[in-house]
């Protein structure tokens, strides 16, 4: 059953290990071999969607960083204005709704204190509706929001999140041609991104093959003690959420820059005692992302690059490339996370700490 371990050491592995699975559930019953049954959110999603002109979204930790991706998406697929921002700044501050704005909340408990104080606090700002993406049935969120899409991953049990995540990006990505139908993208955009979401299962698991290479690259991780992760535009949220898995489970002081901020004070701290981690899919951002690691080559930073063959970035003194497989544009968020999670998991067991309850963390945060 979902709640023992099998064959895996810790549950946080064979969660990873679920993940193509993961996608599949997630899409299940929602997708054509080209469309999106938008049936499948459910009666009242229709009318909610007509009148929504603008996007808040609201969420914590490794929630929080779907919403970012989802941002991207939303404003370059749907055209429409999309802010995210954690749960416990917007709940305690004055904010004021878009007209027409829709009110996303993404947790994988649903229980999350500030994220429902949050929910709770818009019913009075004048949203149109609530929207929560949700992998609880039955949870706060879902019970308190006008709709949910429910991200079916299955009981999440380590502490730092990993099929919920990806399974959160999967849900937001239907939910963005949801959108992105009412304003303006065309069936044959659609038709592309259900056939890439539909082919992704199959890519996660060979990123998920690469594990032994990873596990050789954690090696380079496990005395260090502070570390960088780069990524421009959706990728930079990836990057993010690679530093928050880290943080967590191995204690190492990981942090992510957008690459284009280097320069304004990153930069300082590069040395040949700081890994450098970066993803680097071939997009339209590469070669601007290509600068920024000469620059921090420049100044002997130690570069561990995600990178497909596109990419063209080669191994060579003080560069390590992971190749990965090729994959279009927009799964990049989904597939890149991969490889960073089981980085993330082979330093903390090289470390010994206790990857499914880290010190300190808890697996919903339901009280403030
Ligand atoms: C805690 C967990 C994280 C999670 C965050 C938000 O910090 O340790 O893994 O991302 O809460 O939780 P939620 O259930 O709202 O997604």
């Amino acid at each position: 059953g979902t709640a023992d371990k099998g064959e895996f050491r810790h549950y946080m592995m064979k969660e990873i290990y679920e993940q193509p699975d993961v996608i599949r559930q997630c899409l299940e019953g929602r997708v054509s071999e080209t469309r999106l049954l938008e049936q499948a959110f459910g009666v009242k999603a229709k009318e909610v969607l007509d009148q929504t002109q603008a996007i808040q979204i609201i969420a914590c930790g490794t929630s929080y960083h779907a919403g970012m991706v989802a941002k991207y998406w939303i404003e370059s697929l749907a055209g429409i204005p999309c802010q995210v921002e954690v749960a416990s700044e917007y709940r305690y501050r004055k904010t004021v709704a878009l007209p027409n704005s829709l009110f996303i909340t993404i947790s994988q408990s649903g229980e999350t204190a500030d994220t429902l104080a949050a929910l709770r606090k818009a019913k009075d700002l004048g949203f149109t509706a609530s929207l929560t993406v949700c992998n609880v049935p039955g949870s706060s969120l879902v019970r308190e929001s006008d709709l949910a899409i429910m991200t079916n991953a299955g009981p999440e049990i380590g502490v730092a999140s990993t099929k919920a995540f990806t399974s959160q990006l999967t849900a937001l990505m239907l939910l963005t041609i949801a959108l992105g139908r009412r304003h303006g993208m065309v069936d044959q955009v659609e038709e592309e991104i259900i056939k890439d979401l539909v082919k992704l299962p199959e890519l996660v698991e060979k990123a998920i093959a690469l594990d032994d290479k990873i596990e050789k690259m954690s090696q380079a991780f496990a005395e260090k003690h502070n570390s960088l992760f780069l990524g421009r535009g959706a990728m930079f949220p990836i990057a993010l959420e690679g530093s928050l898995k880290l943080k967590e489970i191995s204690y190492i002081h990981a942090e992510a820059y957008p690459a284009g901020e280097l320069k304004h004070g990153p930069l300082a701290l590069v040395d040949k005692d700081m890994p450098i981690v970066t993803v680097a899919p071939h997009n339209d951002l590469l070669d601007k992302l290509k600068s920024n690691l000469e620059e921090v080559r420049a100044r002997g930073g130690e570069l561990f690059v995600f990178a497909d063959e596109k990419s063209k970035v080669k191994d060579a003194d003080g560069l390590t490339v992971l190749n990965m497989p090729s994959c279009s544009d927009l799964m990049e968020p989904i597939l890149y996370i991969i490889p960073l999670q089981l980085l993330s998991y082979h330093v903390a067991v090289l470390k010994g700490t206790d990857v499914d309850q880290p010190r300190n963390l808890a697996k919903s945060v339901t009280v403030e």
